[in-house]
């Protein structure tokens, strides 16, 4: 009777486990439904944005993206792209007849989302001689290629006058510099400068860069940004082409951009009026936010194009000439369209919360950490034990929290989770950090997955180190 009972047990307990532990039998459930209907990867990462990543659609994808590439994987819907850069195009294209629009490769530097975008039209916006590099192999012009950066390295600006790039200038100093060295190559480099409008977007505060205290860009403020205009019209190997800001990234709202449009048009007609300068183009930056929230209500580029062309007119005209208004946002194209797809390797209850560790941590993706950005989080399969929730990274820091006190269904080890909109400065701020070799890129198209980029080796974490073994072997080799 004793041993019956301790039977039982022991059955009720293995069942209990199972239904517990195995993700996948909630999982094959849900494939074969989902197979029967026919759904497409691409299905499947809707109902993921749409919250409901425990449909049968979303357990499909997912578990296959995980079982063909593993986790942590960064996956992009190709078609949420093509909808991004063309909302822009559509939004603006139909009240700016003079316009082209950049994309700020940082957001997202892999070679088949910039090739993605380049099919739009779109020019690069670089940062580094790295994108200037990155771009050039994807064979993108020198004269669709715009250099901004605060500092500057020589070699970099080598590079880009030898490419024909346009440098986005940053100081005066950096102008004289560029000076001598397109002297020295008997090159004319096409310069604009950043300006500092002086505008706060009401961003978050790392990413606020048209406030005076910024490190970027020269003043506008006391007649500086003129005086730098007007020290550049007599230097022989300079040519102006054009002017730039950009005030800050993650923008919501069309008023900082309003008032910032209204000072450069204000000062392109100053320009022109008091130097004779006629501008190729205005350059608004980028900046143009998204909702990262479910219920989060953001401009749309429809909106910011309604809040900008009155400013446009009326500047036009006080100019009497149009130049070509630029545009080069990054976030807007690839933050949407991105999913990082990571697994439950534990979940602890403490007295005070409970944690999904996953195989992710700010190392794969550091906004969460670094701005306290918020993510969307969907966990995947699962609609029931809803319950706050810590999802915590595996990077050995306790400020490795990639989304804190969610109301989520508790998953357990080996279920999926899905981290939202992390298509822009996900993988390209992504580190090695802890010896944790950087995650594999995926691109969807309906139903068909590429890898864009191969999942880290071990080999890499190693790869430009110089060891004691290596170094007495050197040695070894030179004294003989
Ligand atoms: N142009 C310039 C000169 C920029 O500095 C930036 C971004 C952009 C364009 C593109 O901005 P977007 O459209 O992507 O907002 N790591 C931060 C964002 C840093 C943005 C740096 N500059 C984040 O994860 O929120």
């Amino acid at each position: 009777m004793v041993k019956r009972s301790v039977f039982y047990r022991i059955v009720l307990f293995s069942f209990i486990l199972g239904i517990c532990c195995s993700p996948s039998i909630a999982v094959a459930q849900a494939s074969k439904t989902s197979d029967d209907v026919k759904t497409t990867l691409h299905d499947g990462l809707m109902k993921a944005r749409q919250n409901e990543a425990f449909d049968p659609a979303a357990v499909t994808a997912f578990t296959r993206l995980q079982k063909e590439y593993g986790t942590p994987l960064y996956i992009y819907d190709r078609e949420i792209i093509d909808e991004q850069a063309n909302a822009i195009k559509e939004a603006f294209g139909s009240l700016f007849p003079k316009l082209h629009l950049f994309y700020a490769v940082k957001a997202n530097t892999s070679l088949a989302v910039i090739s993605q975008l380049r099919g739009h039209g779109l020019g690069t916006e670089v940062i580094s001689g790295g994108e200037i590099i990155t771009v050039r192999k994807l064979g993108v012009p020198g004269n669709d290629i715009m250099f901004t950066s605060s500092s500057k390295s020589p070699w970099e600006i080598e590079l880009a006058l030898k490419e024909g790039i346009l440098l986005n200038v940053d100081s005066v100093d950096e102008l004289n510099h560029i000076e001598v060295m397109a002297g020295r190559l008997h090159k004319i480099a096409r310069i604009s400068f950043r300006i500092n409008p002086g505008v706060d977007p009401h961003t978050i505060h790392q990413i606020n860069t048209g406030i005076t205290e910024s490190k970027f860009g020269i003043h506008l403020a006391d007649g500086i940004a003129f005086s730098a205009y007007k020290w550049a019209l007599k230097l022989s190997h300079v040519k102006i082409v054009g002017l730039h800001c950009h005030i800050g990234s993650q923008i919501t709202e069309p008023e900082g951009y309003r008032l910032a449009a209204g000072k450069m048009l204000a000062f392109a007609a100053d320009l022109k009026e008091k130097l004779g300068i006629q501008l190729e183009f205005i350059d608004l930056g980028g900046g143009i936010g998204i909702p990262y929230q479910d219920d989060q209500t953001v401009m749309t580029p429809g909106e910011l194009a309604q809040v900008l062309r009155p400013i446009w007119q009326d500047g036009v005209k006080r100019m009497g000439y149009e130049p070509t208004l630029w545009l080069e946002p990054g976030r807007f194209f690839v933050a949407p369209a991105g999913f990082l797809l990571t697994r439950v390797n534990s979940v602890k209850t403490t007295p005070v919360k409970t944690f999904v560790n996953v195989d992710a941590g700010f190392n794969t993706l550091i906004r969460p950490a670094m701005y306290q950005a918020y993510h969307r989080v969907r966990i995947v399969g699962r609609k029931d034990r809803v319950m706050k929730l810590d999802i915590a990274g595996d990077v050995c820091e306790t400020g490795d929290i990639l989304a804190a006190d969610r109301i989520l269904p508790r998953p357990v080890a080996g279920d999926l989770v899905v981290i939202l909109d992390a298509g822009a400065y996900g993988f390209s701020m992504a580190s090695e950090y802890n010896a944790r070799p950087l995650p594999a890129e995926v691109m969807v198209s309906r139903n068909q997955a590429t890898l864009i980029r191969k999942r880290g080796q071990m080999e890499d974490i190693f790869r430009n180190q110089v060891t004691e073994i290596d170094k007495s072997r050197r040695d070894h080799i030179r004294s003989h």
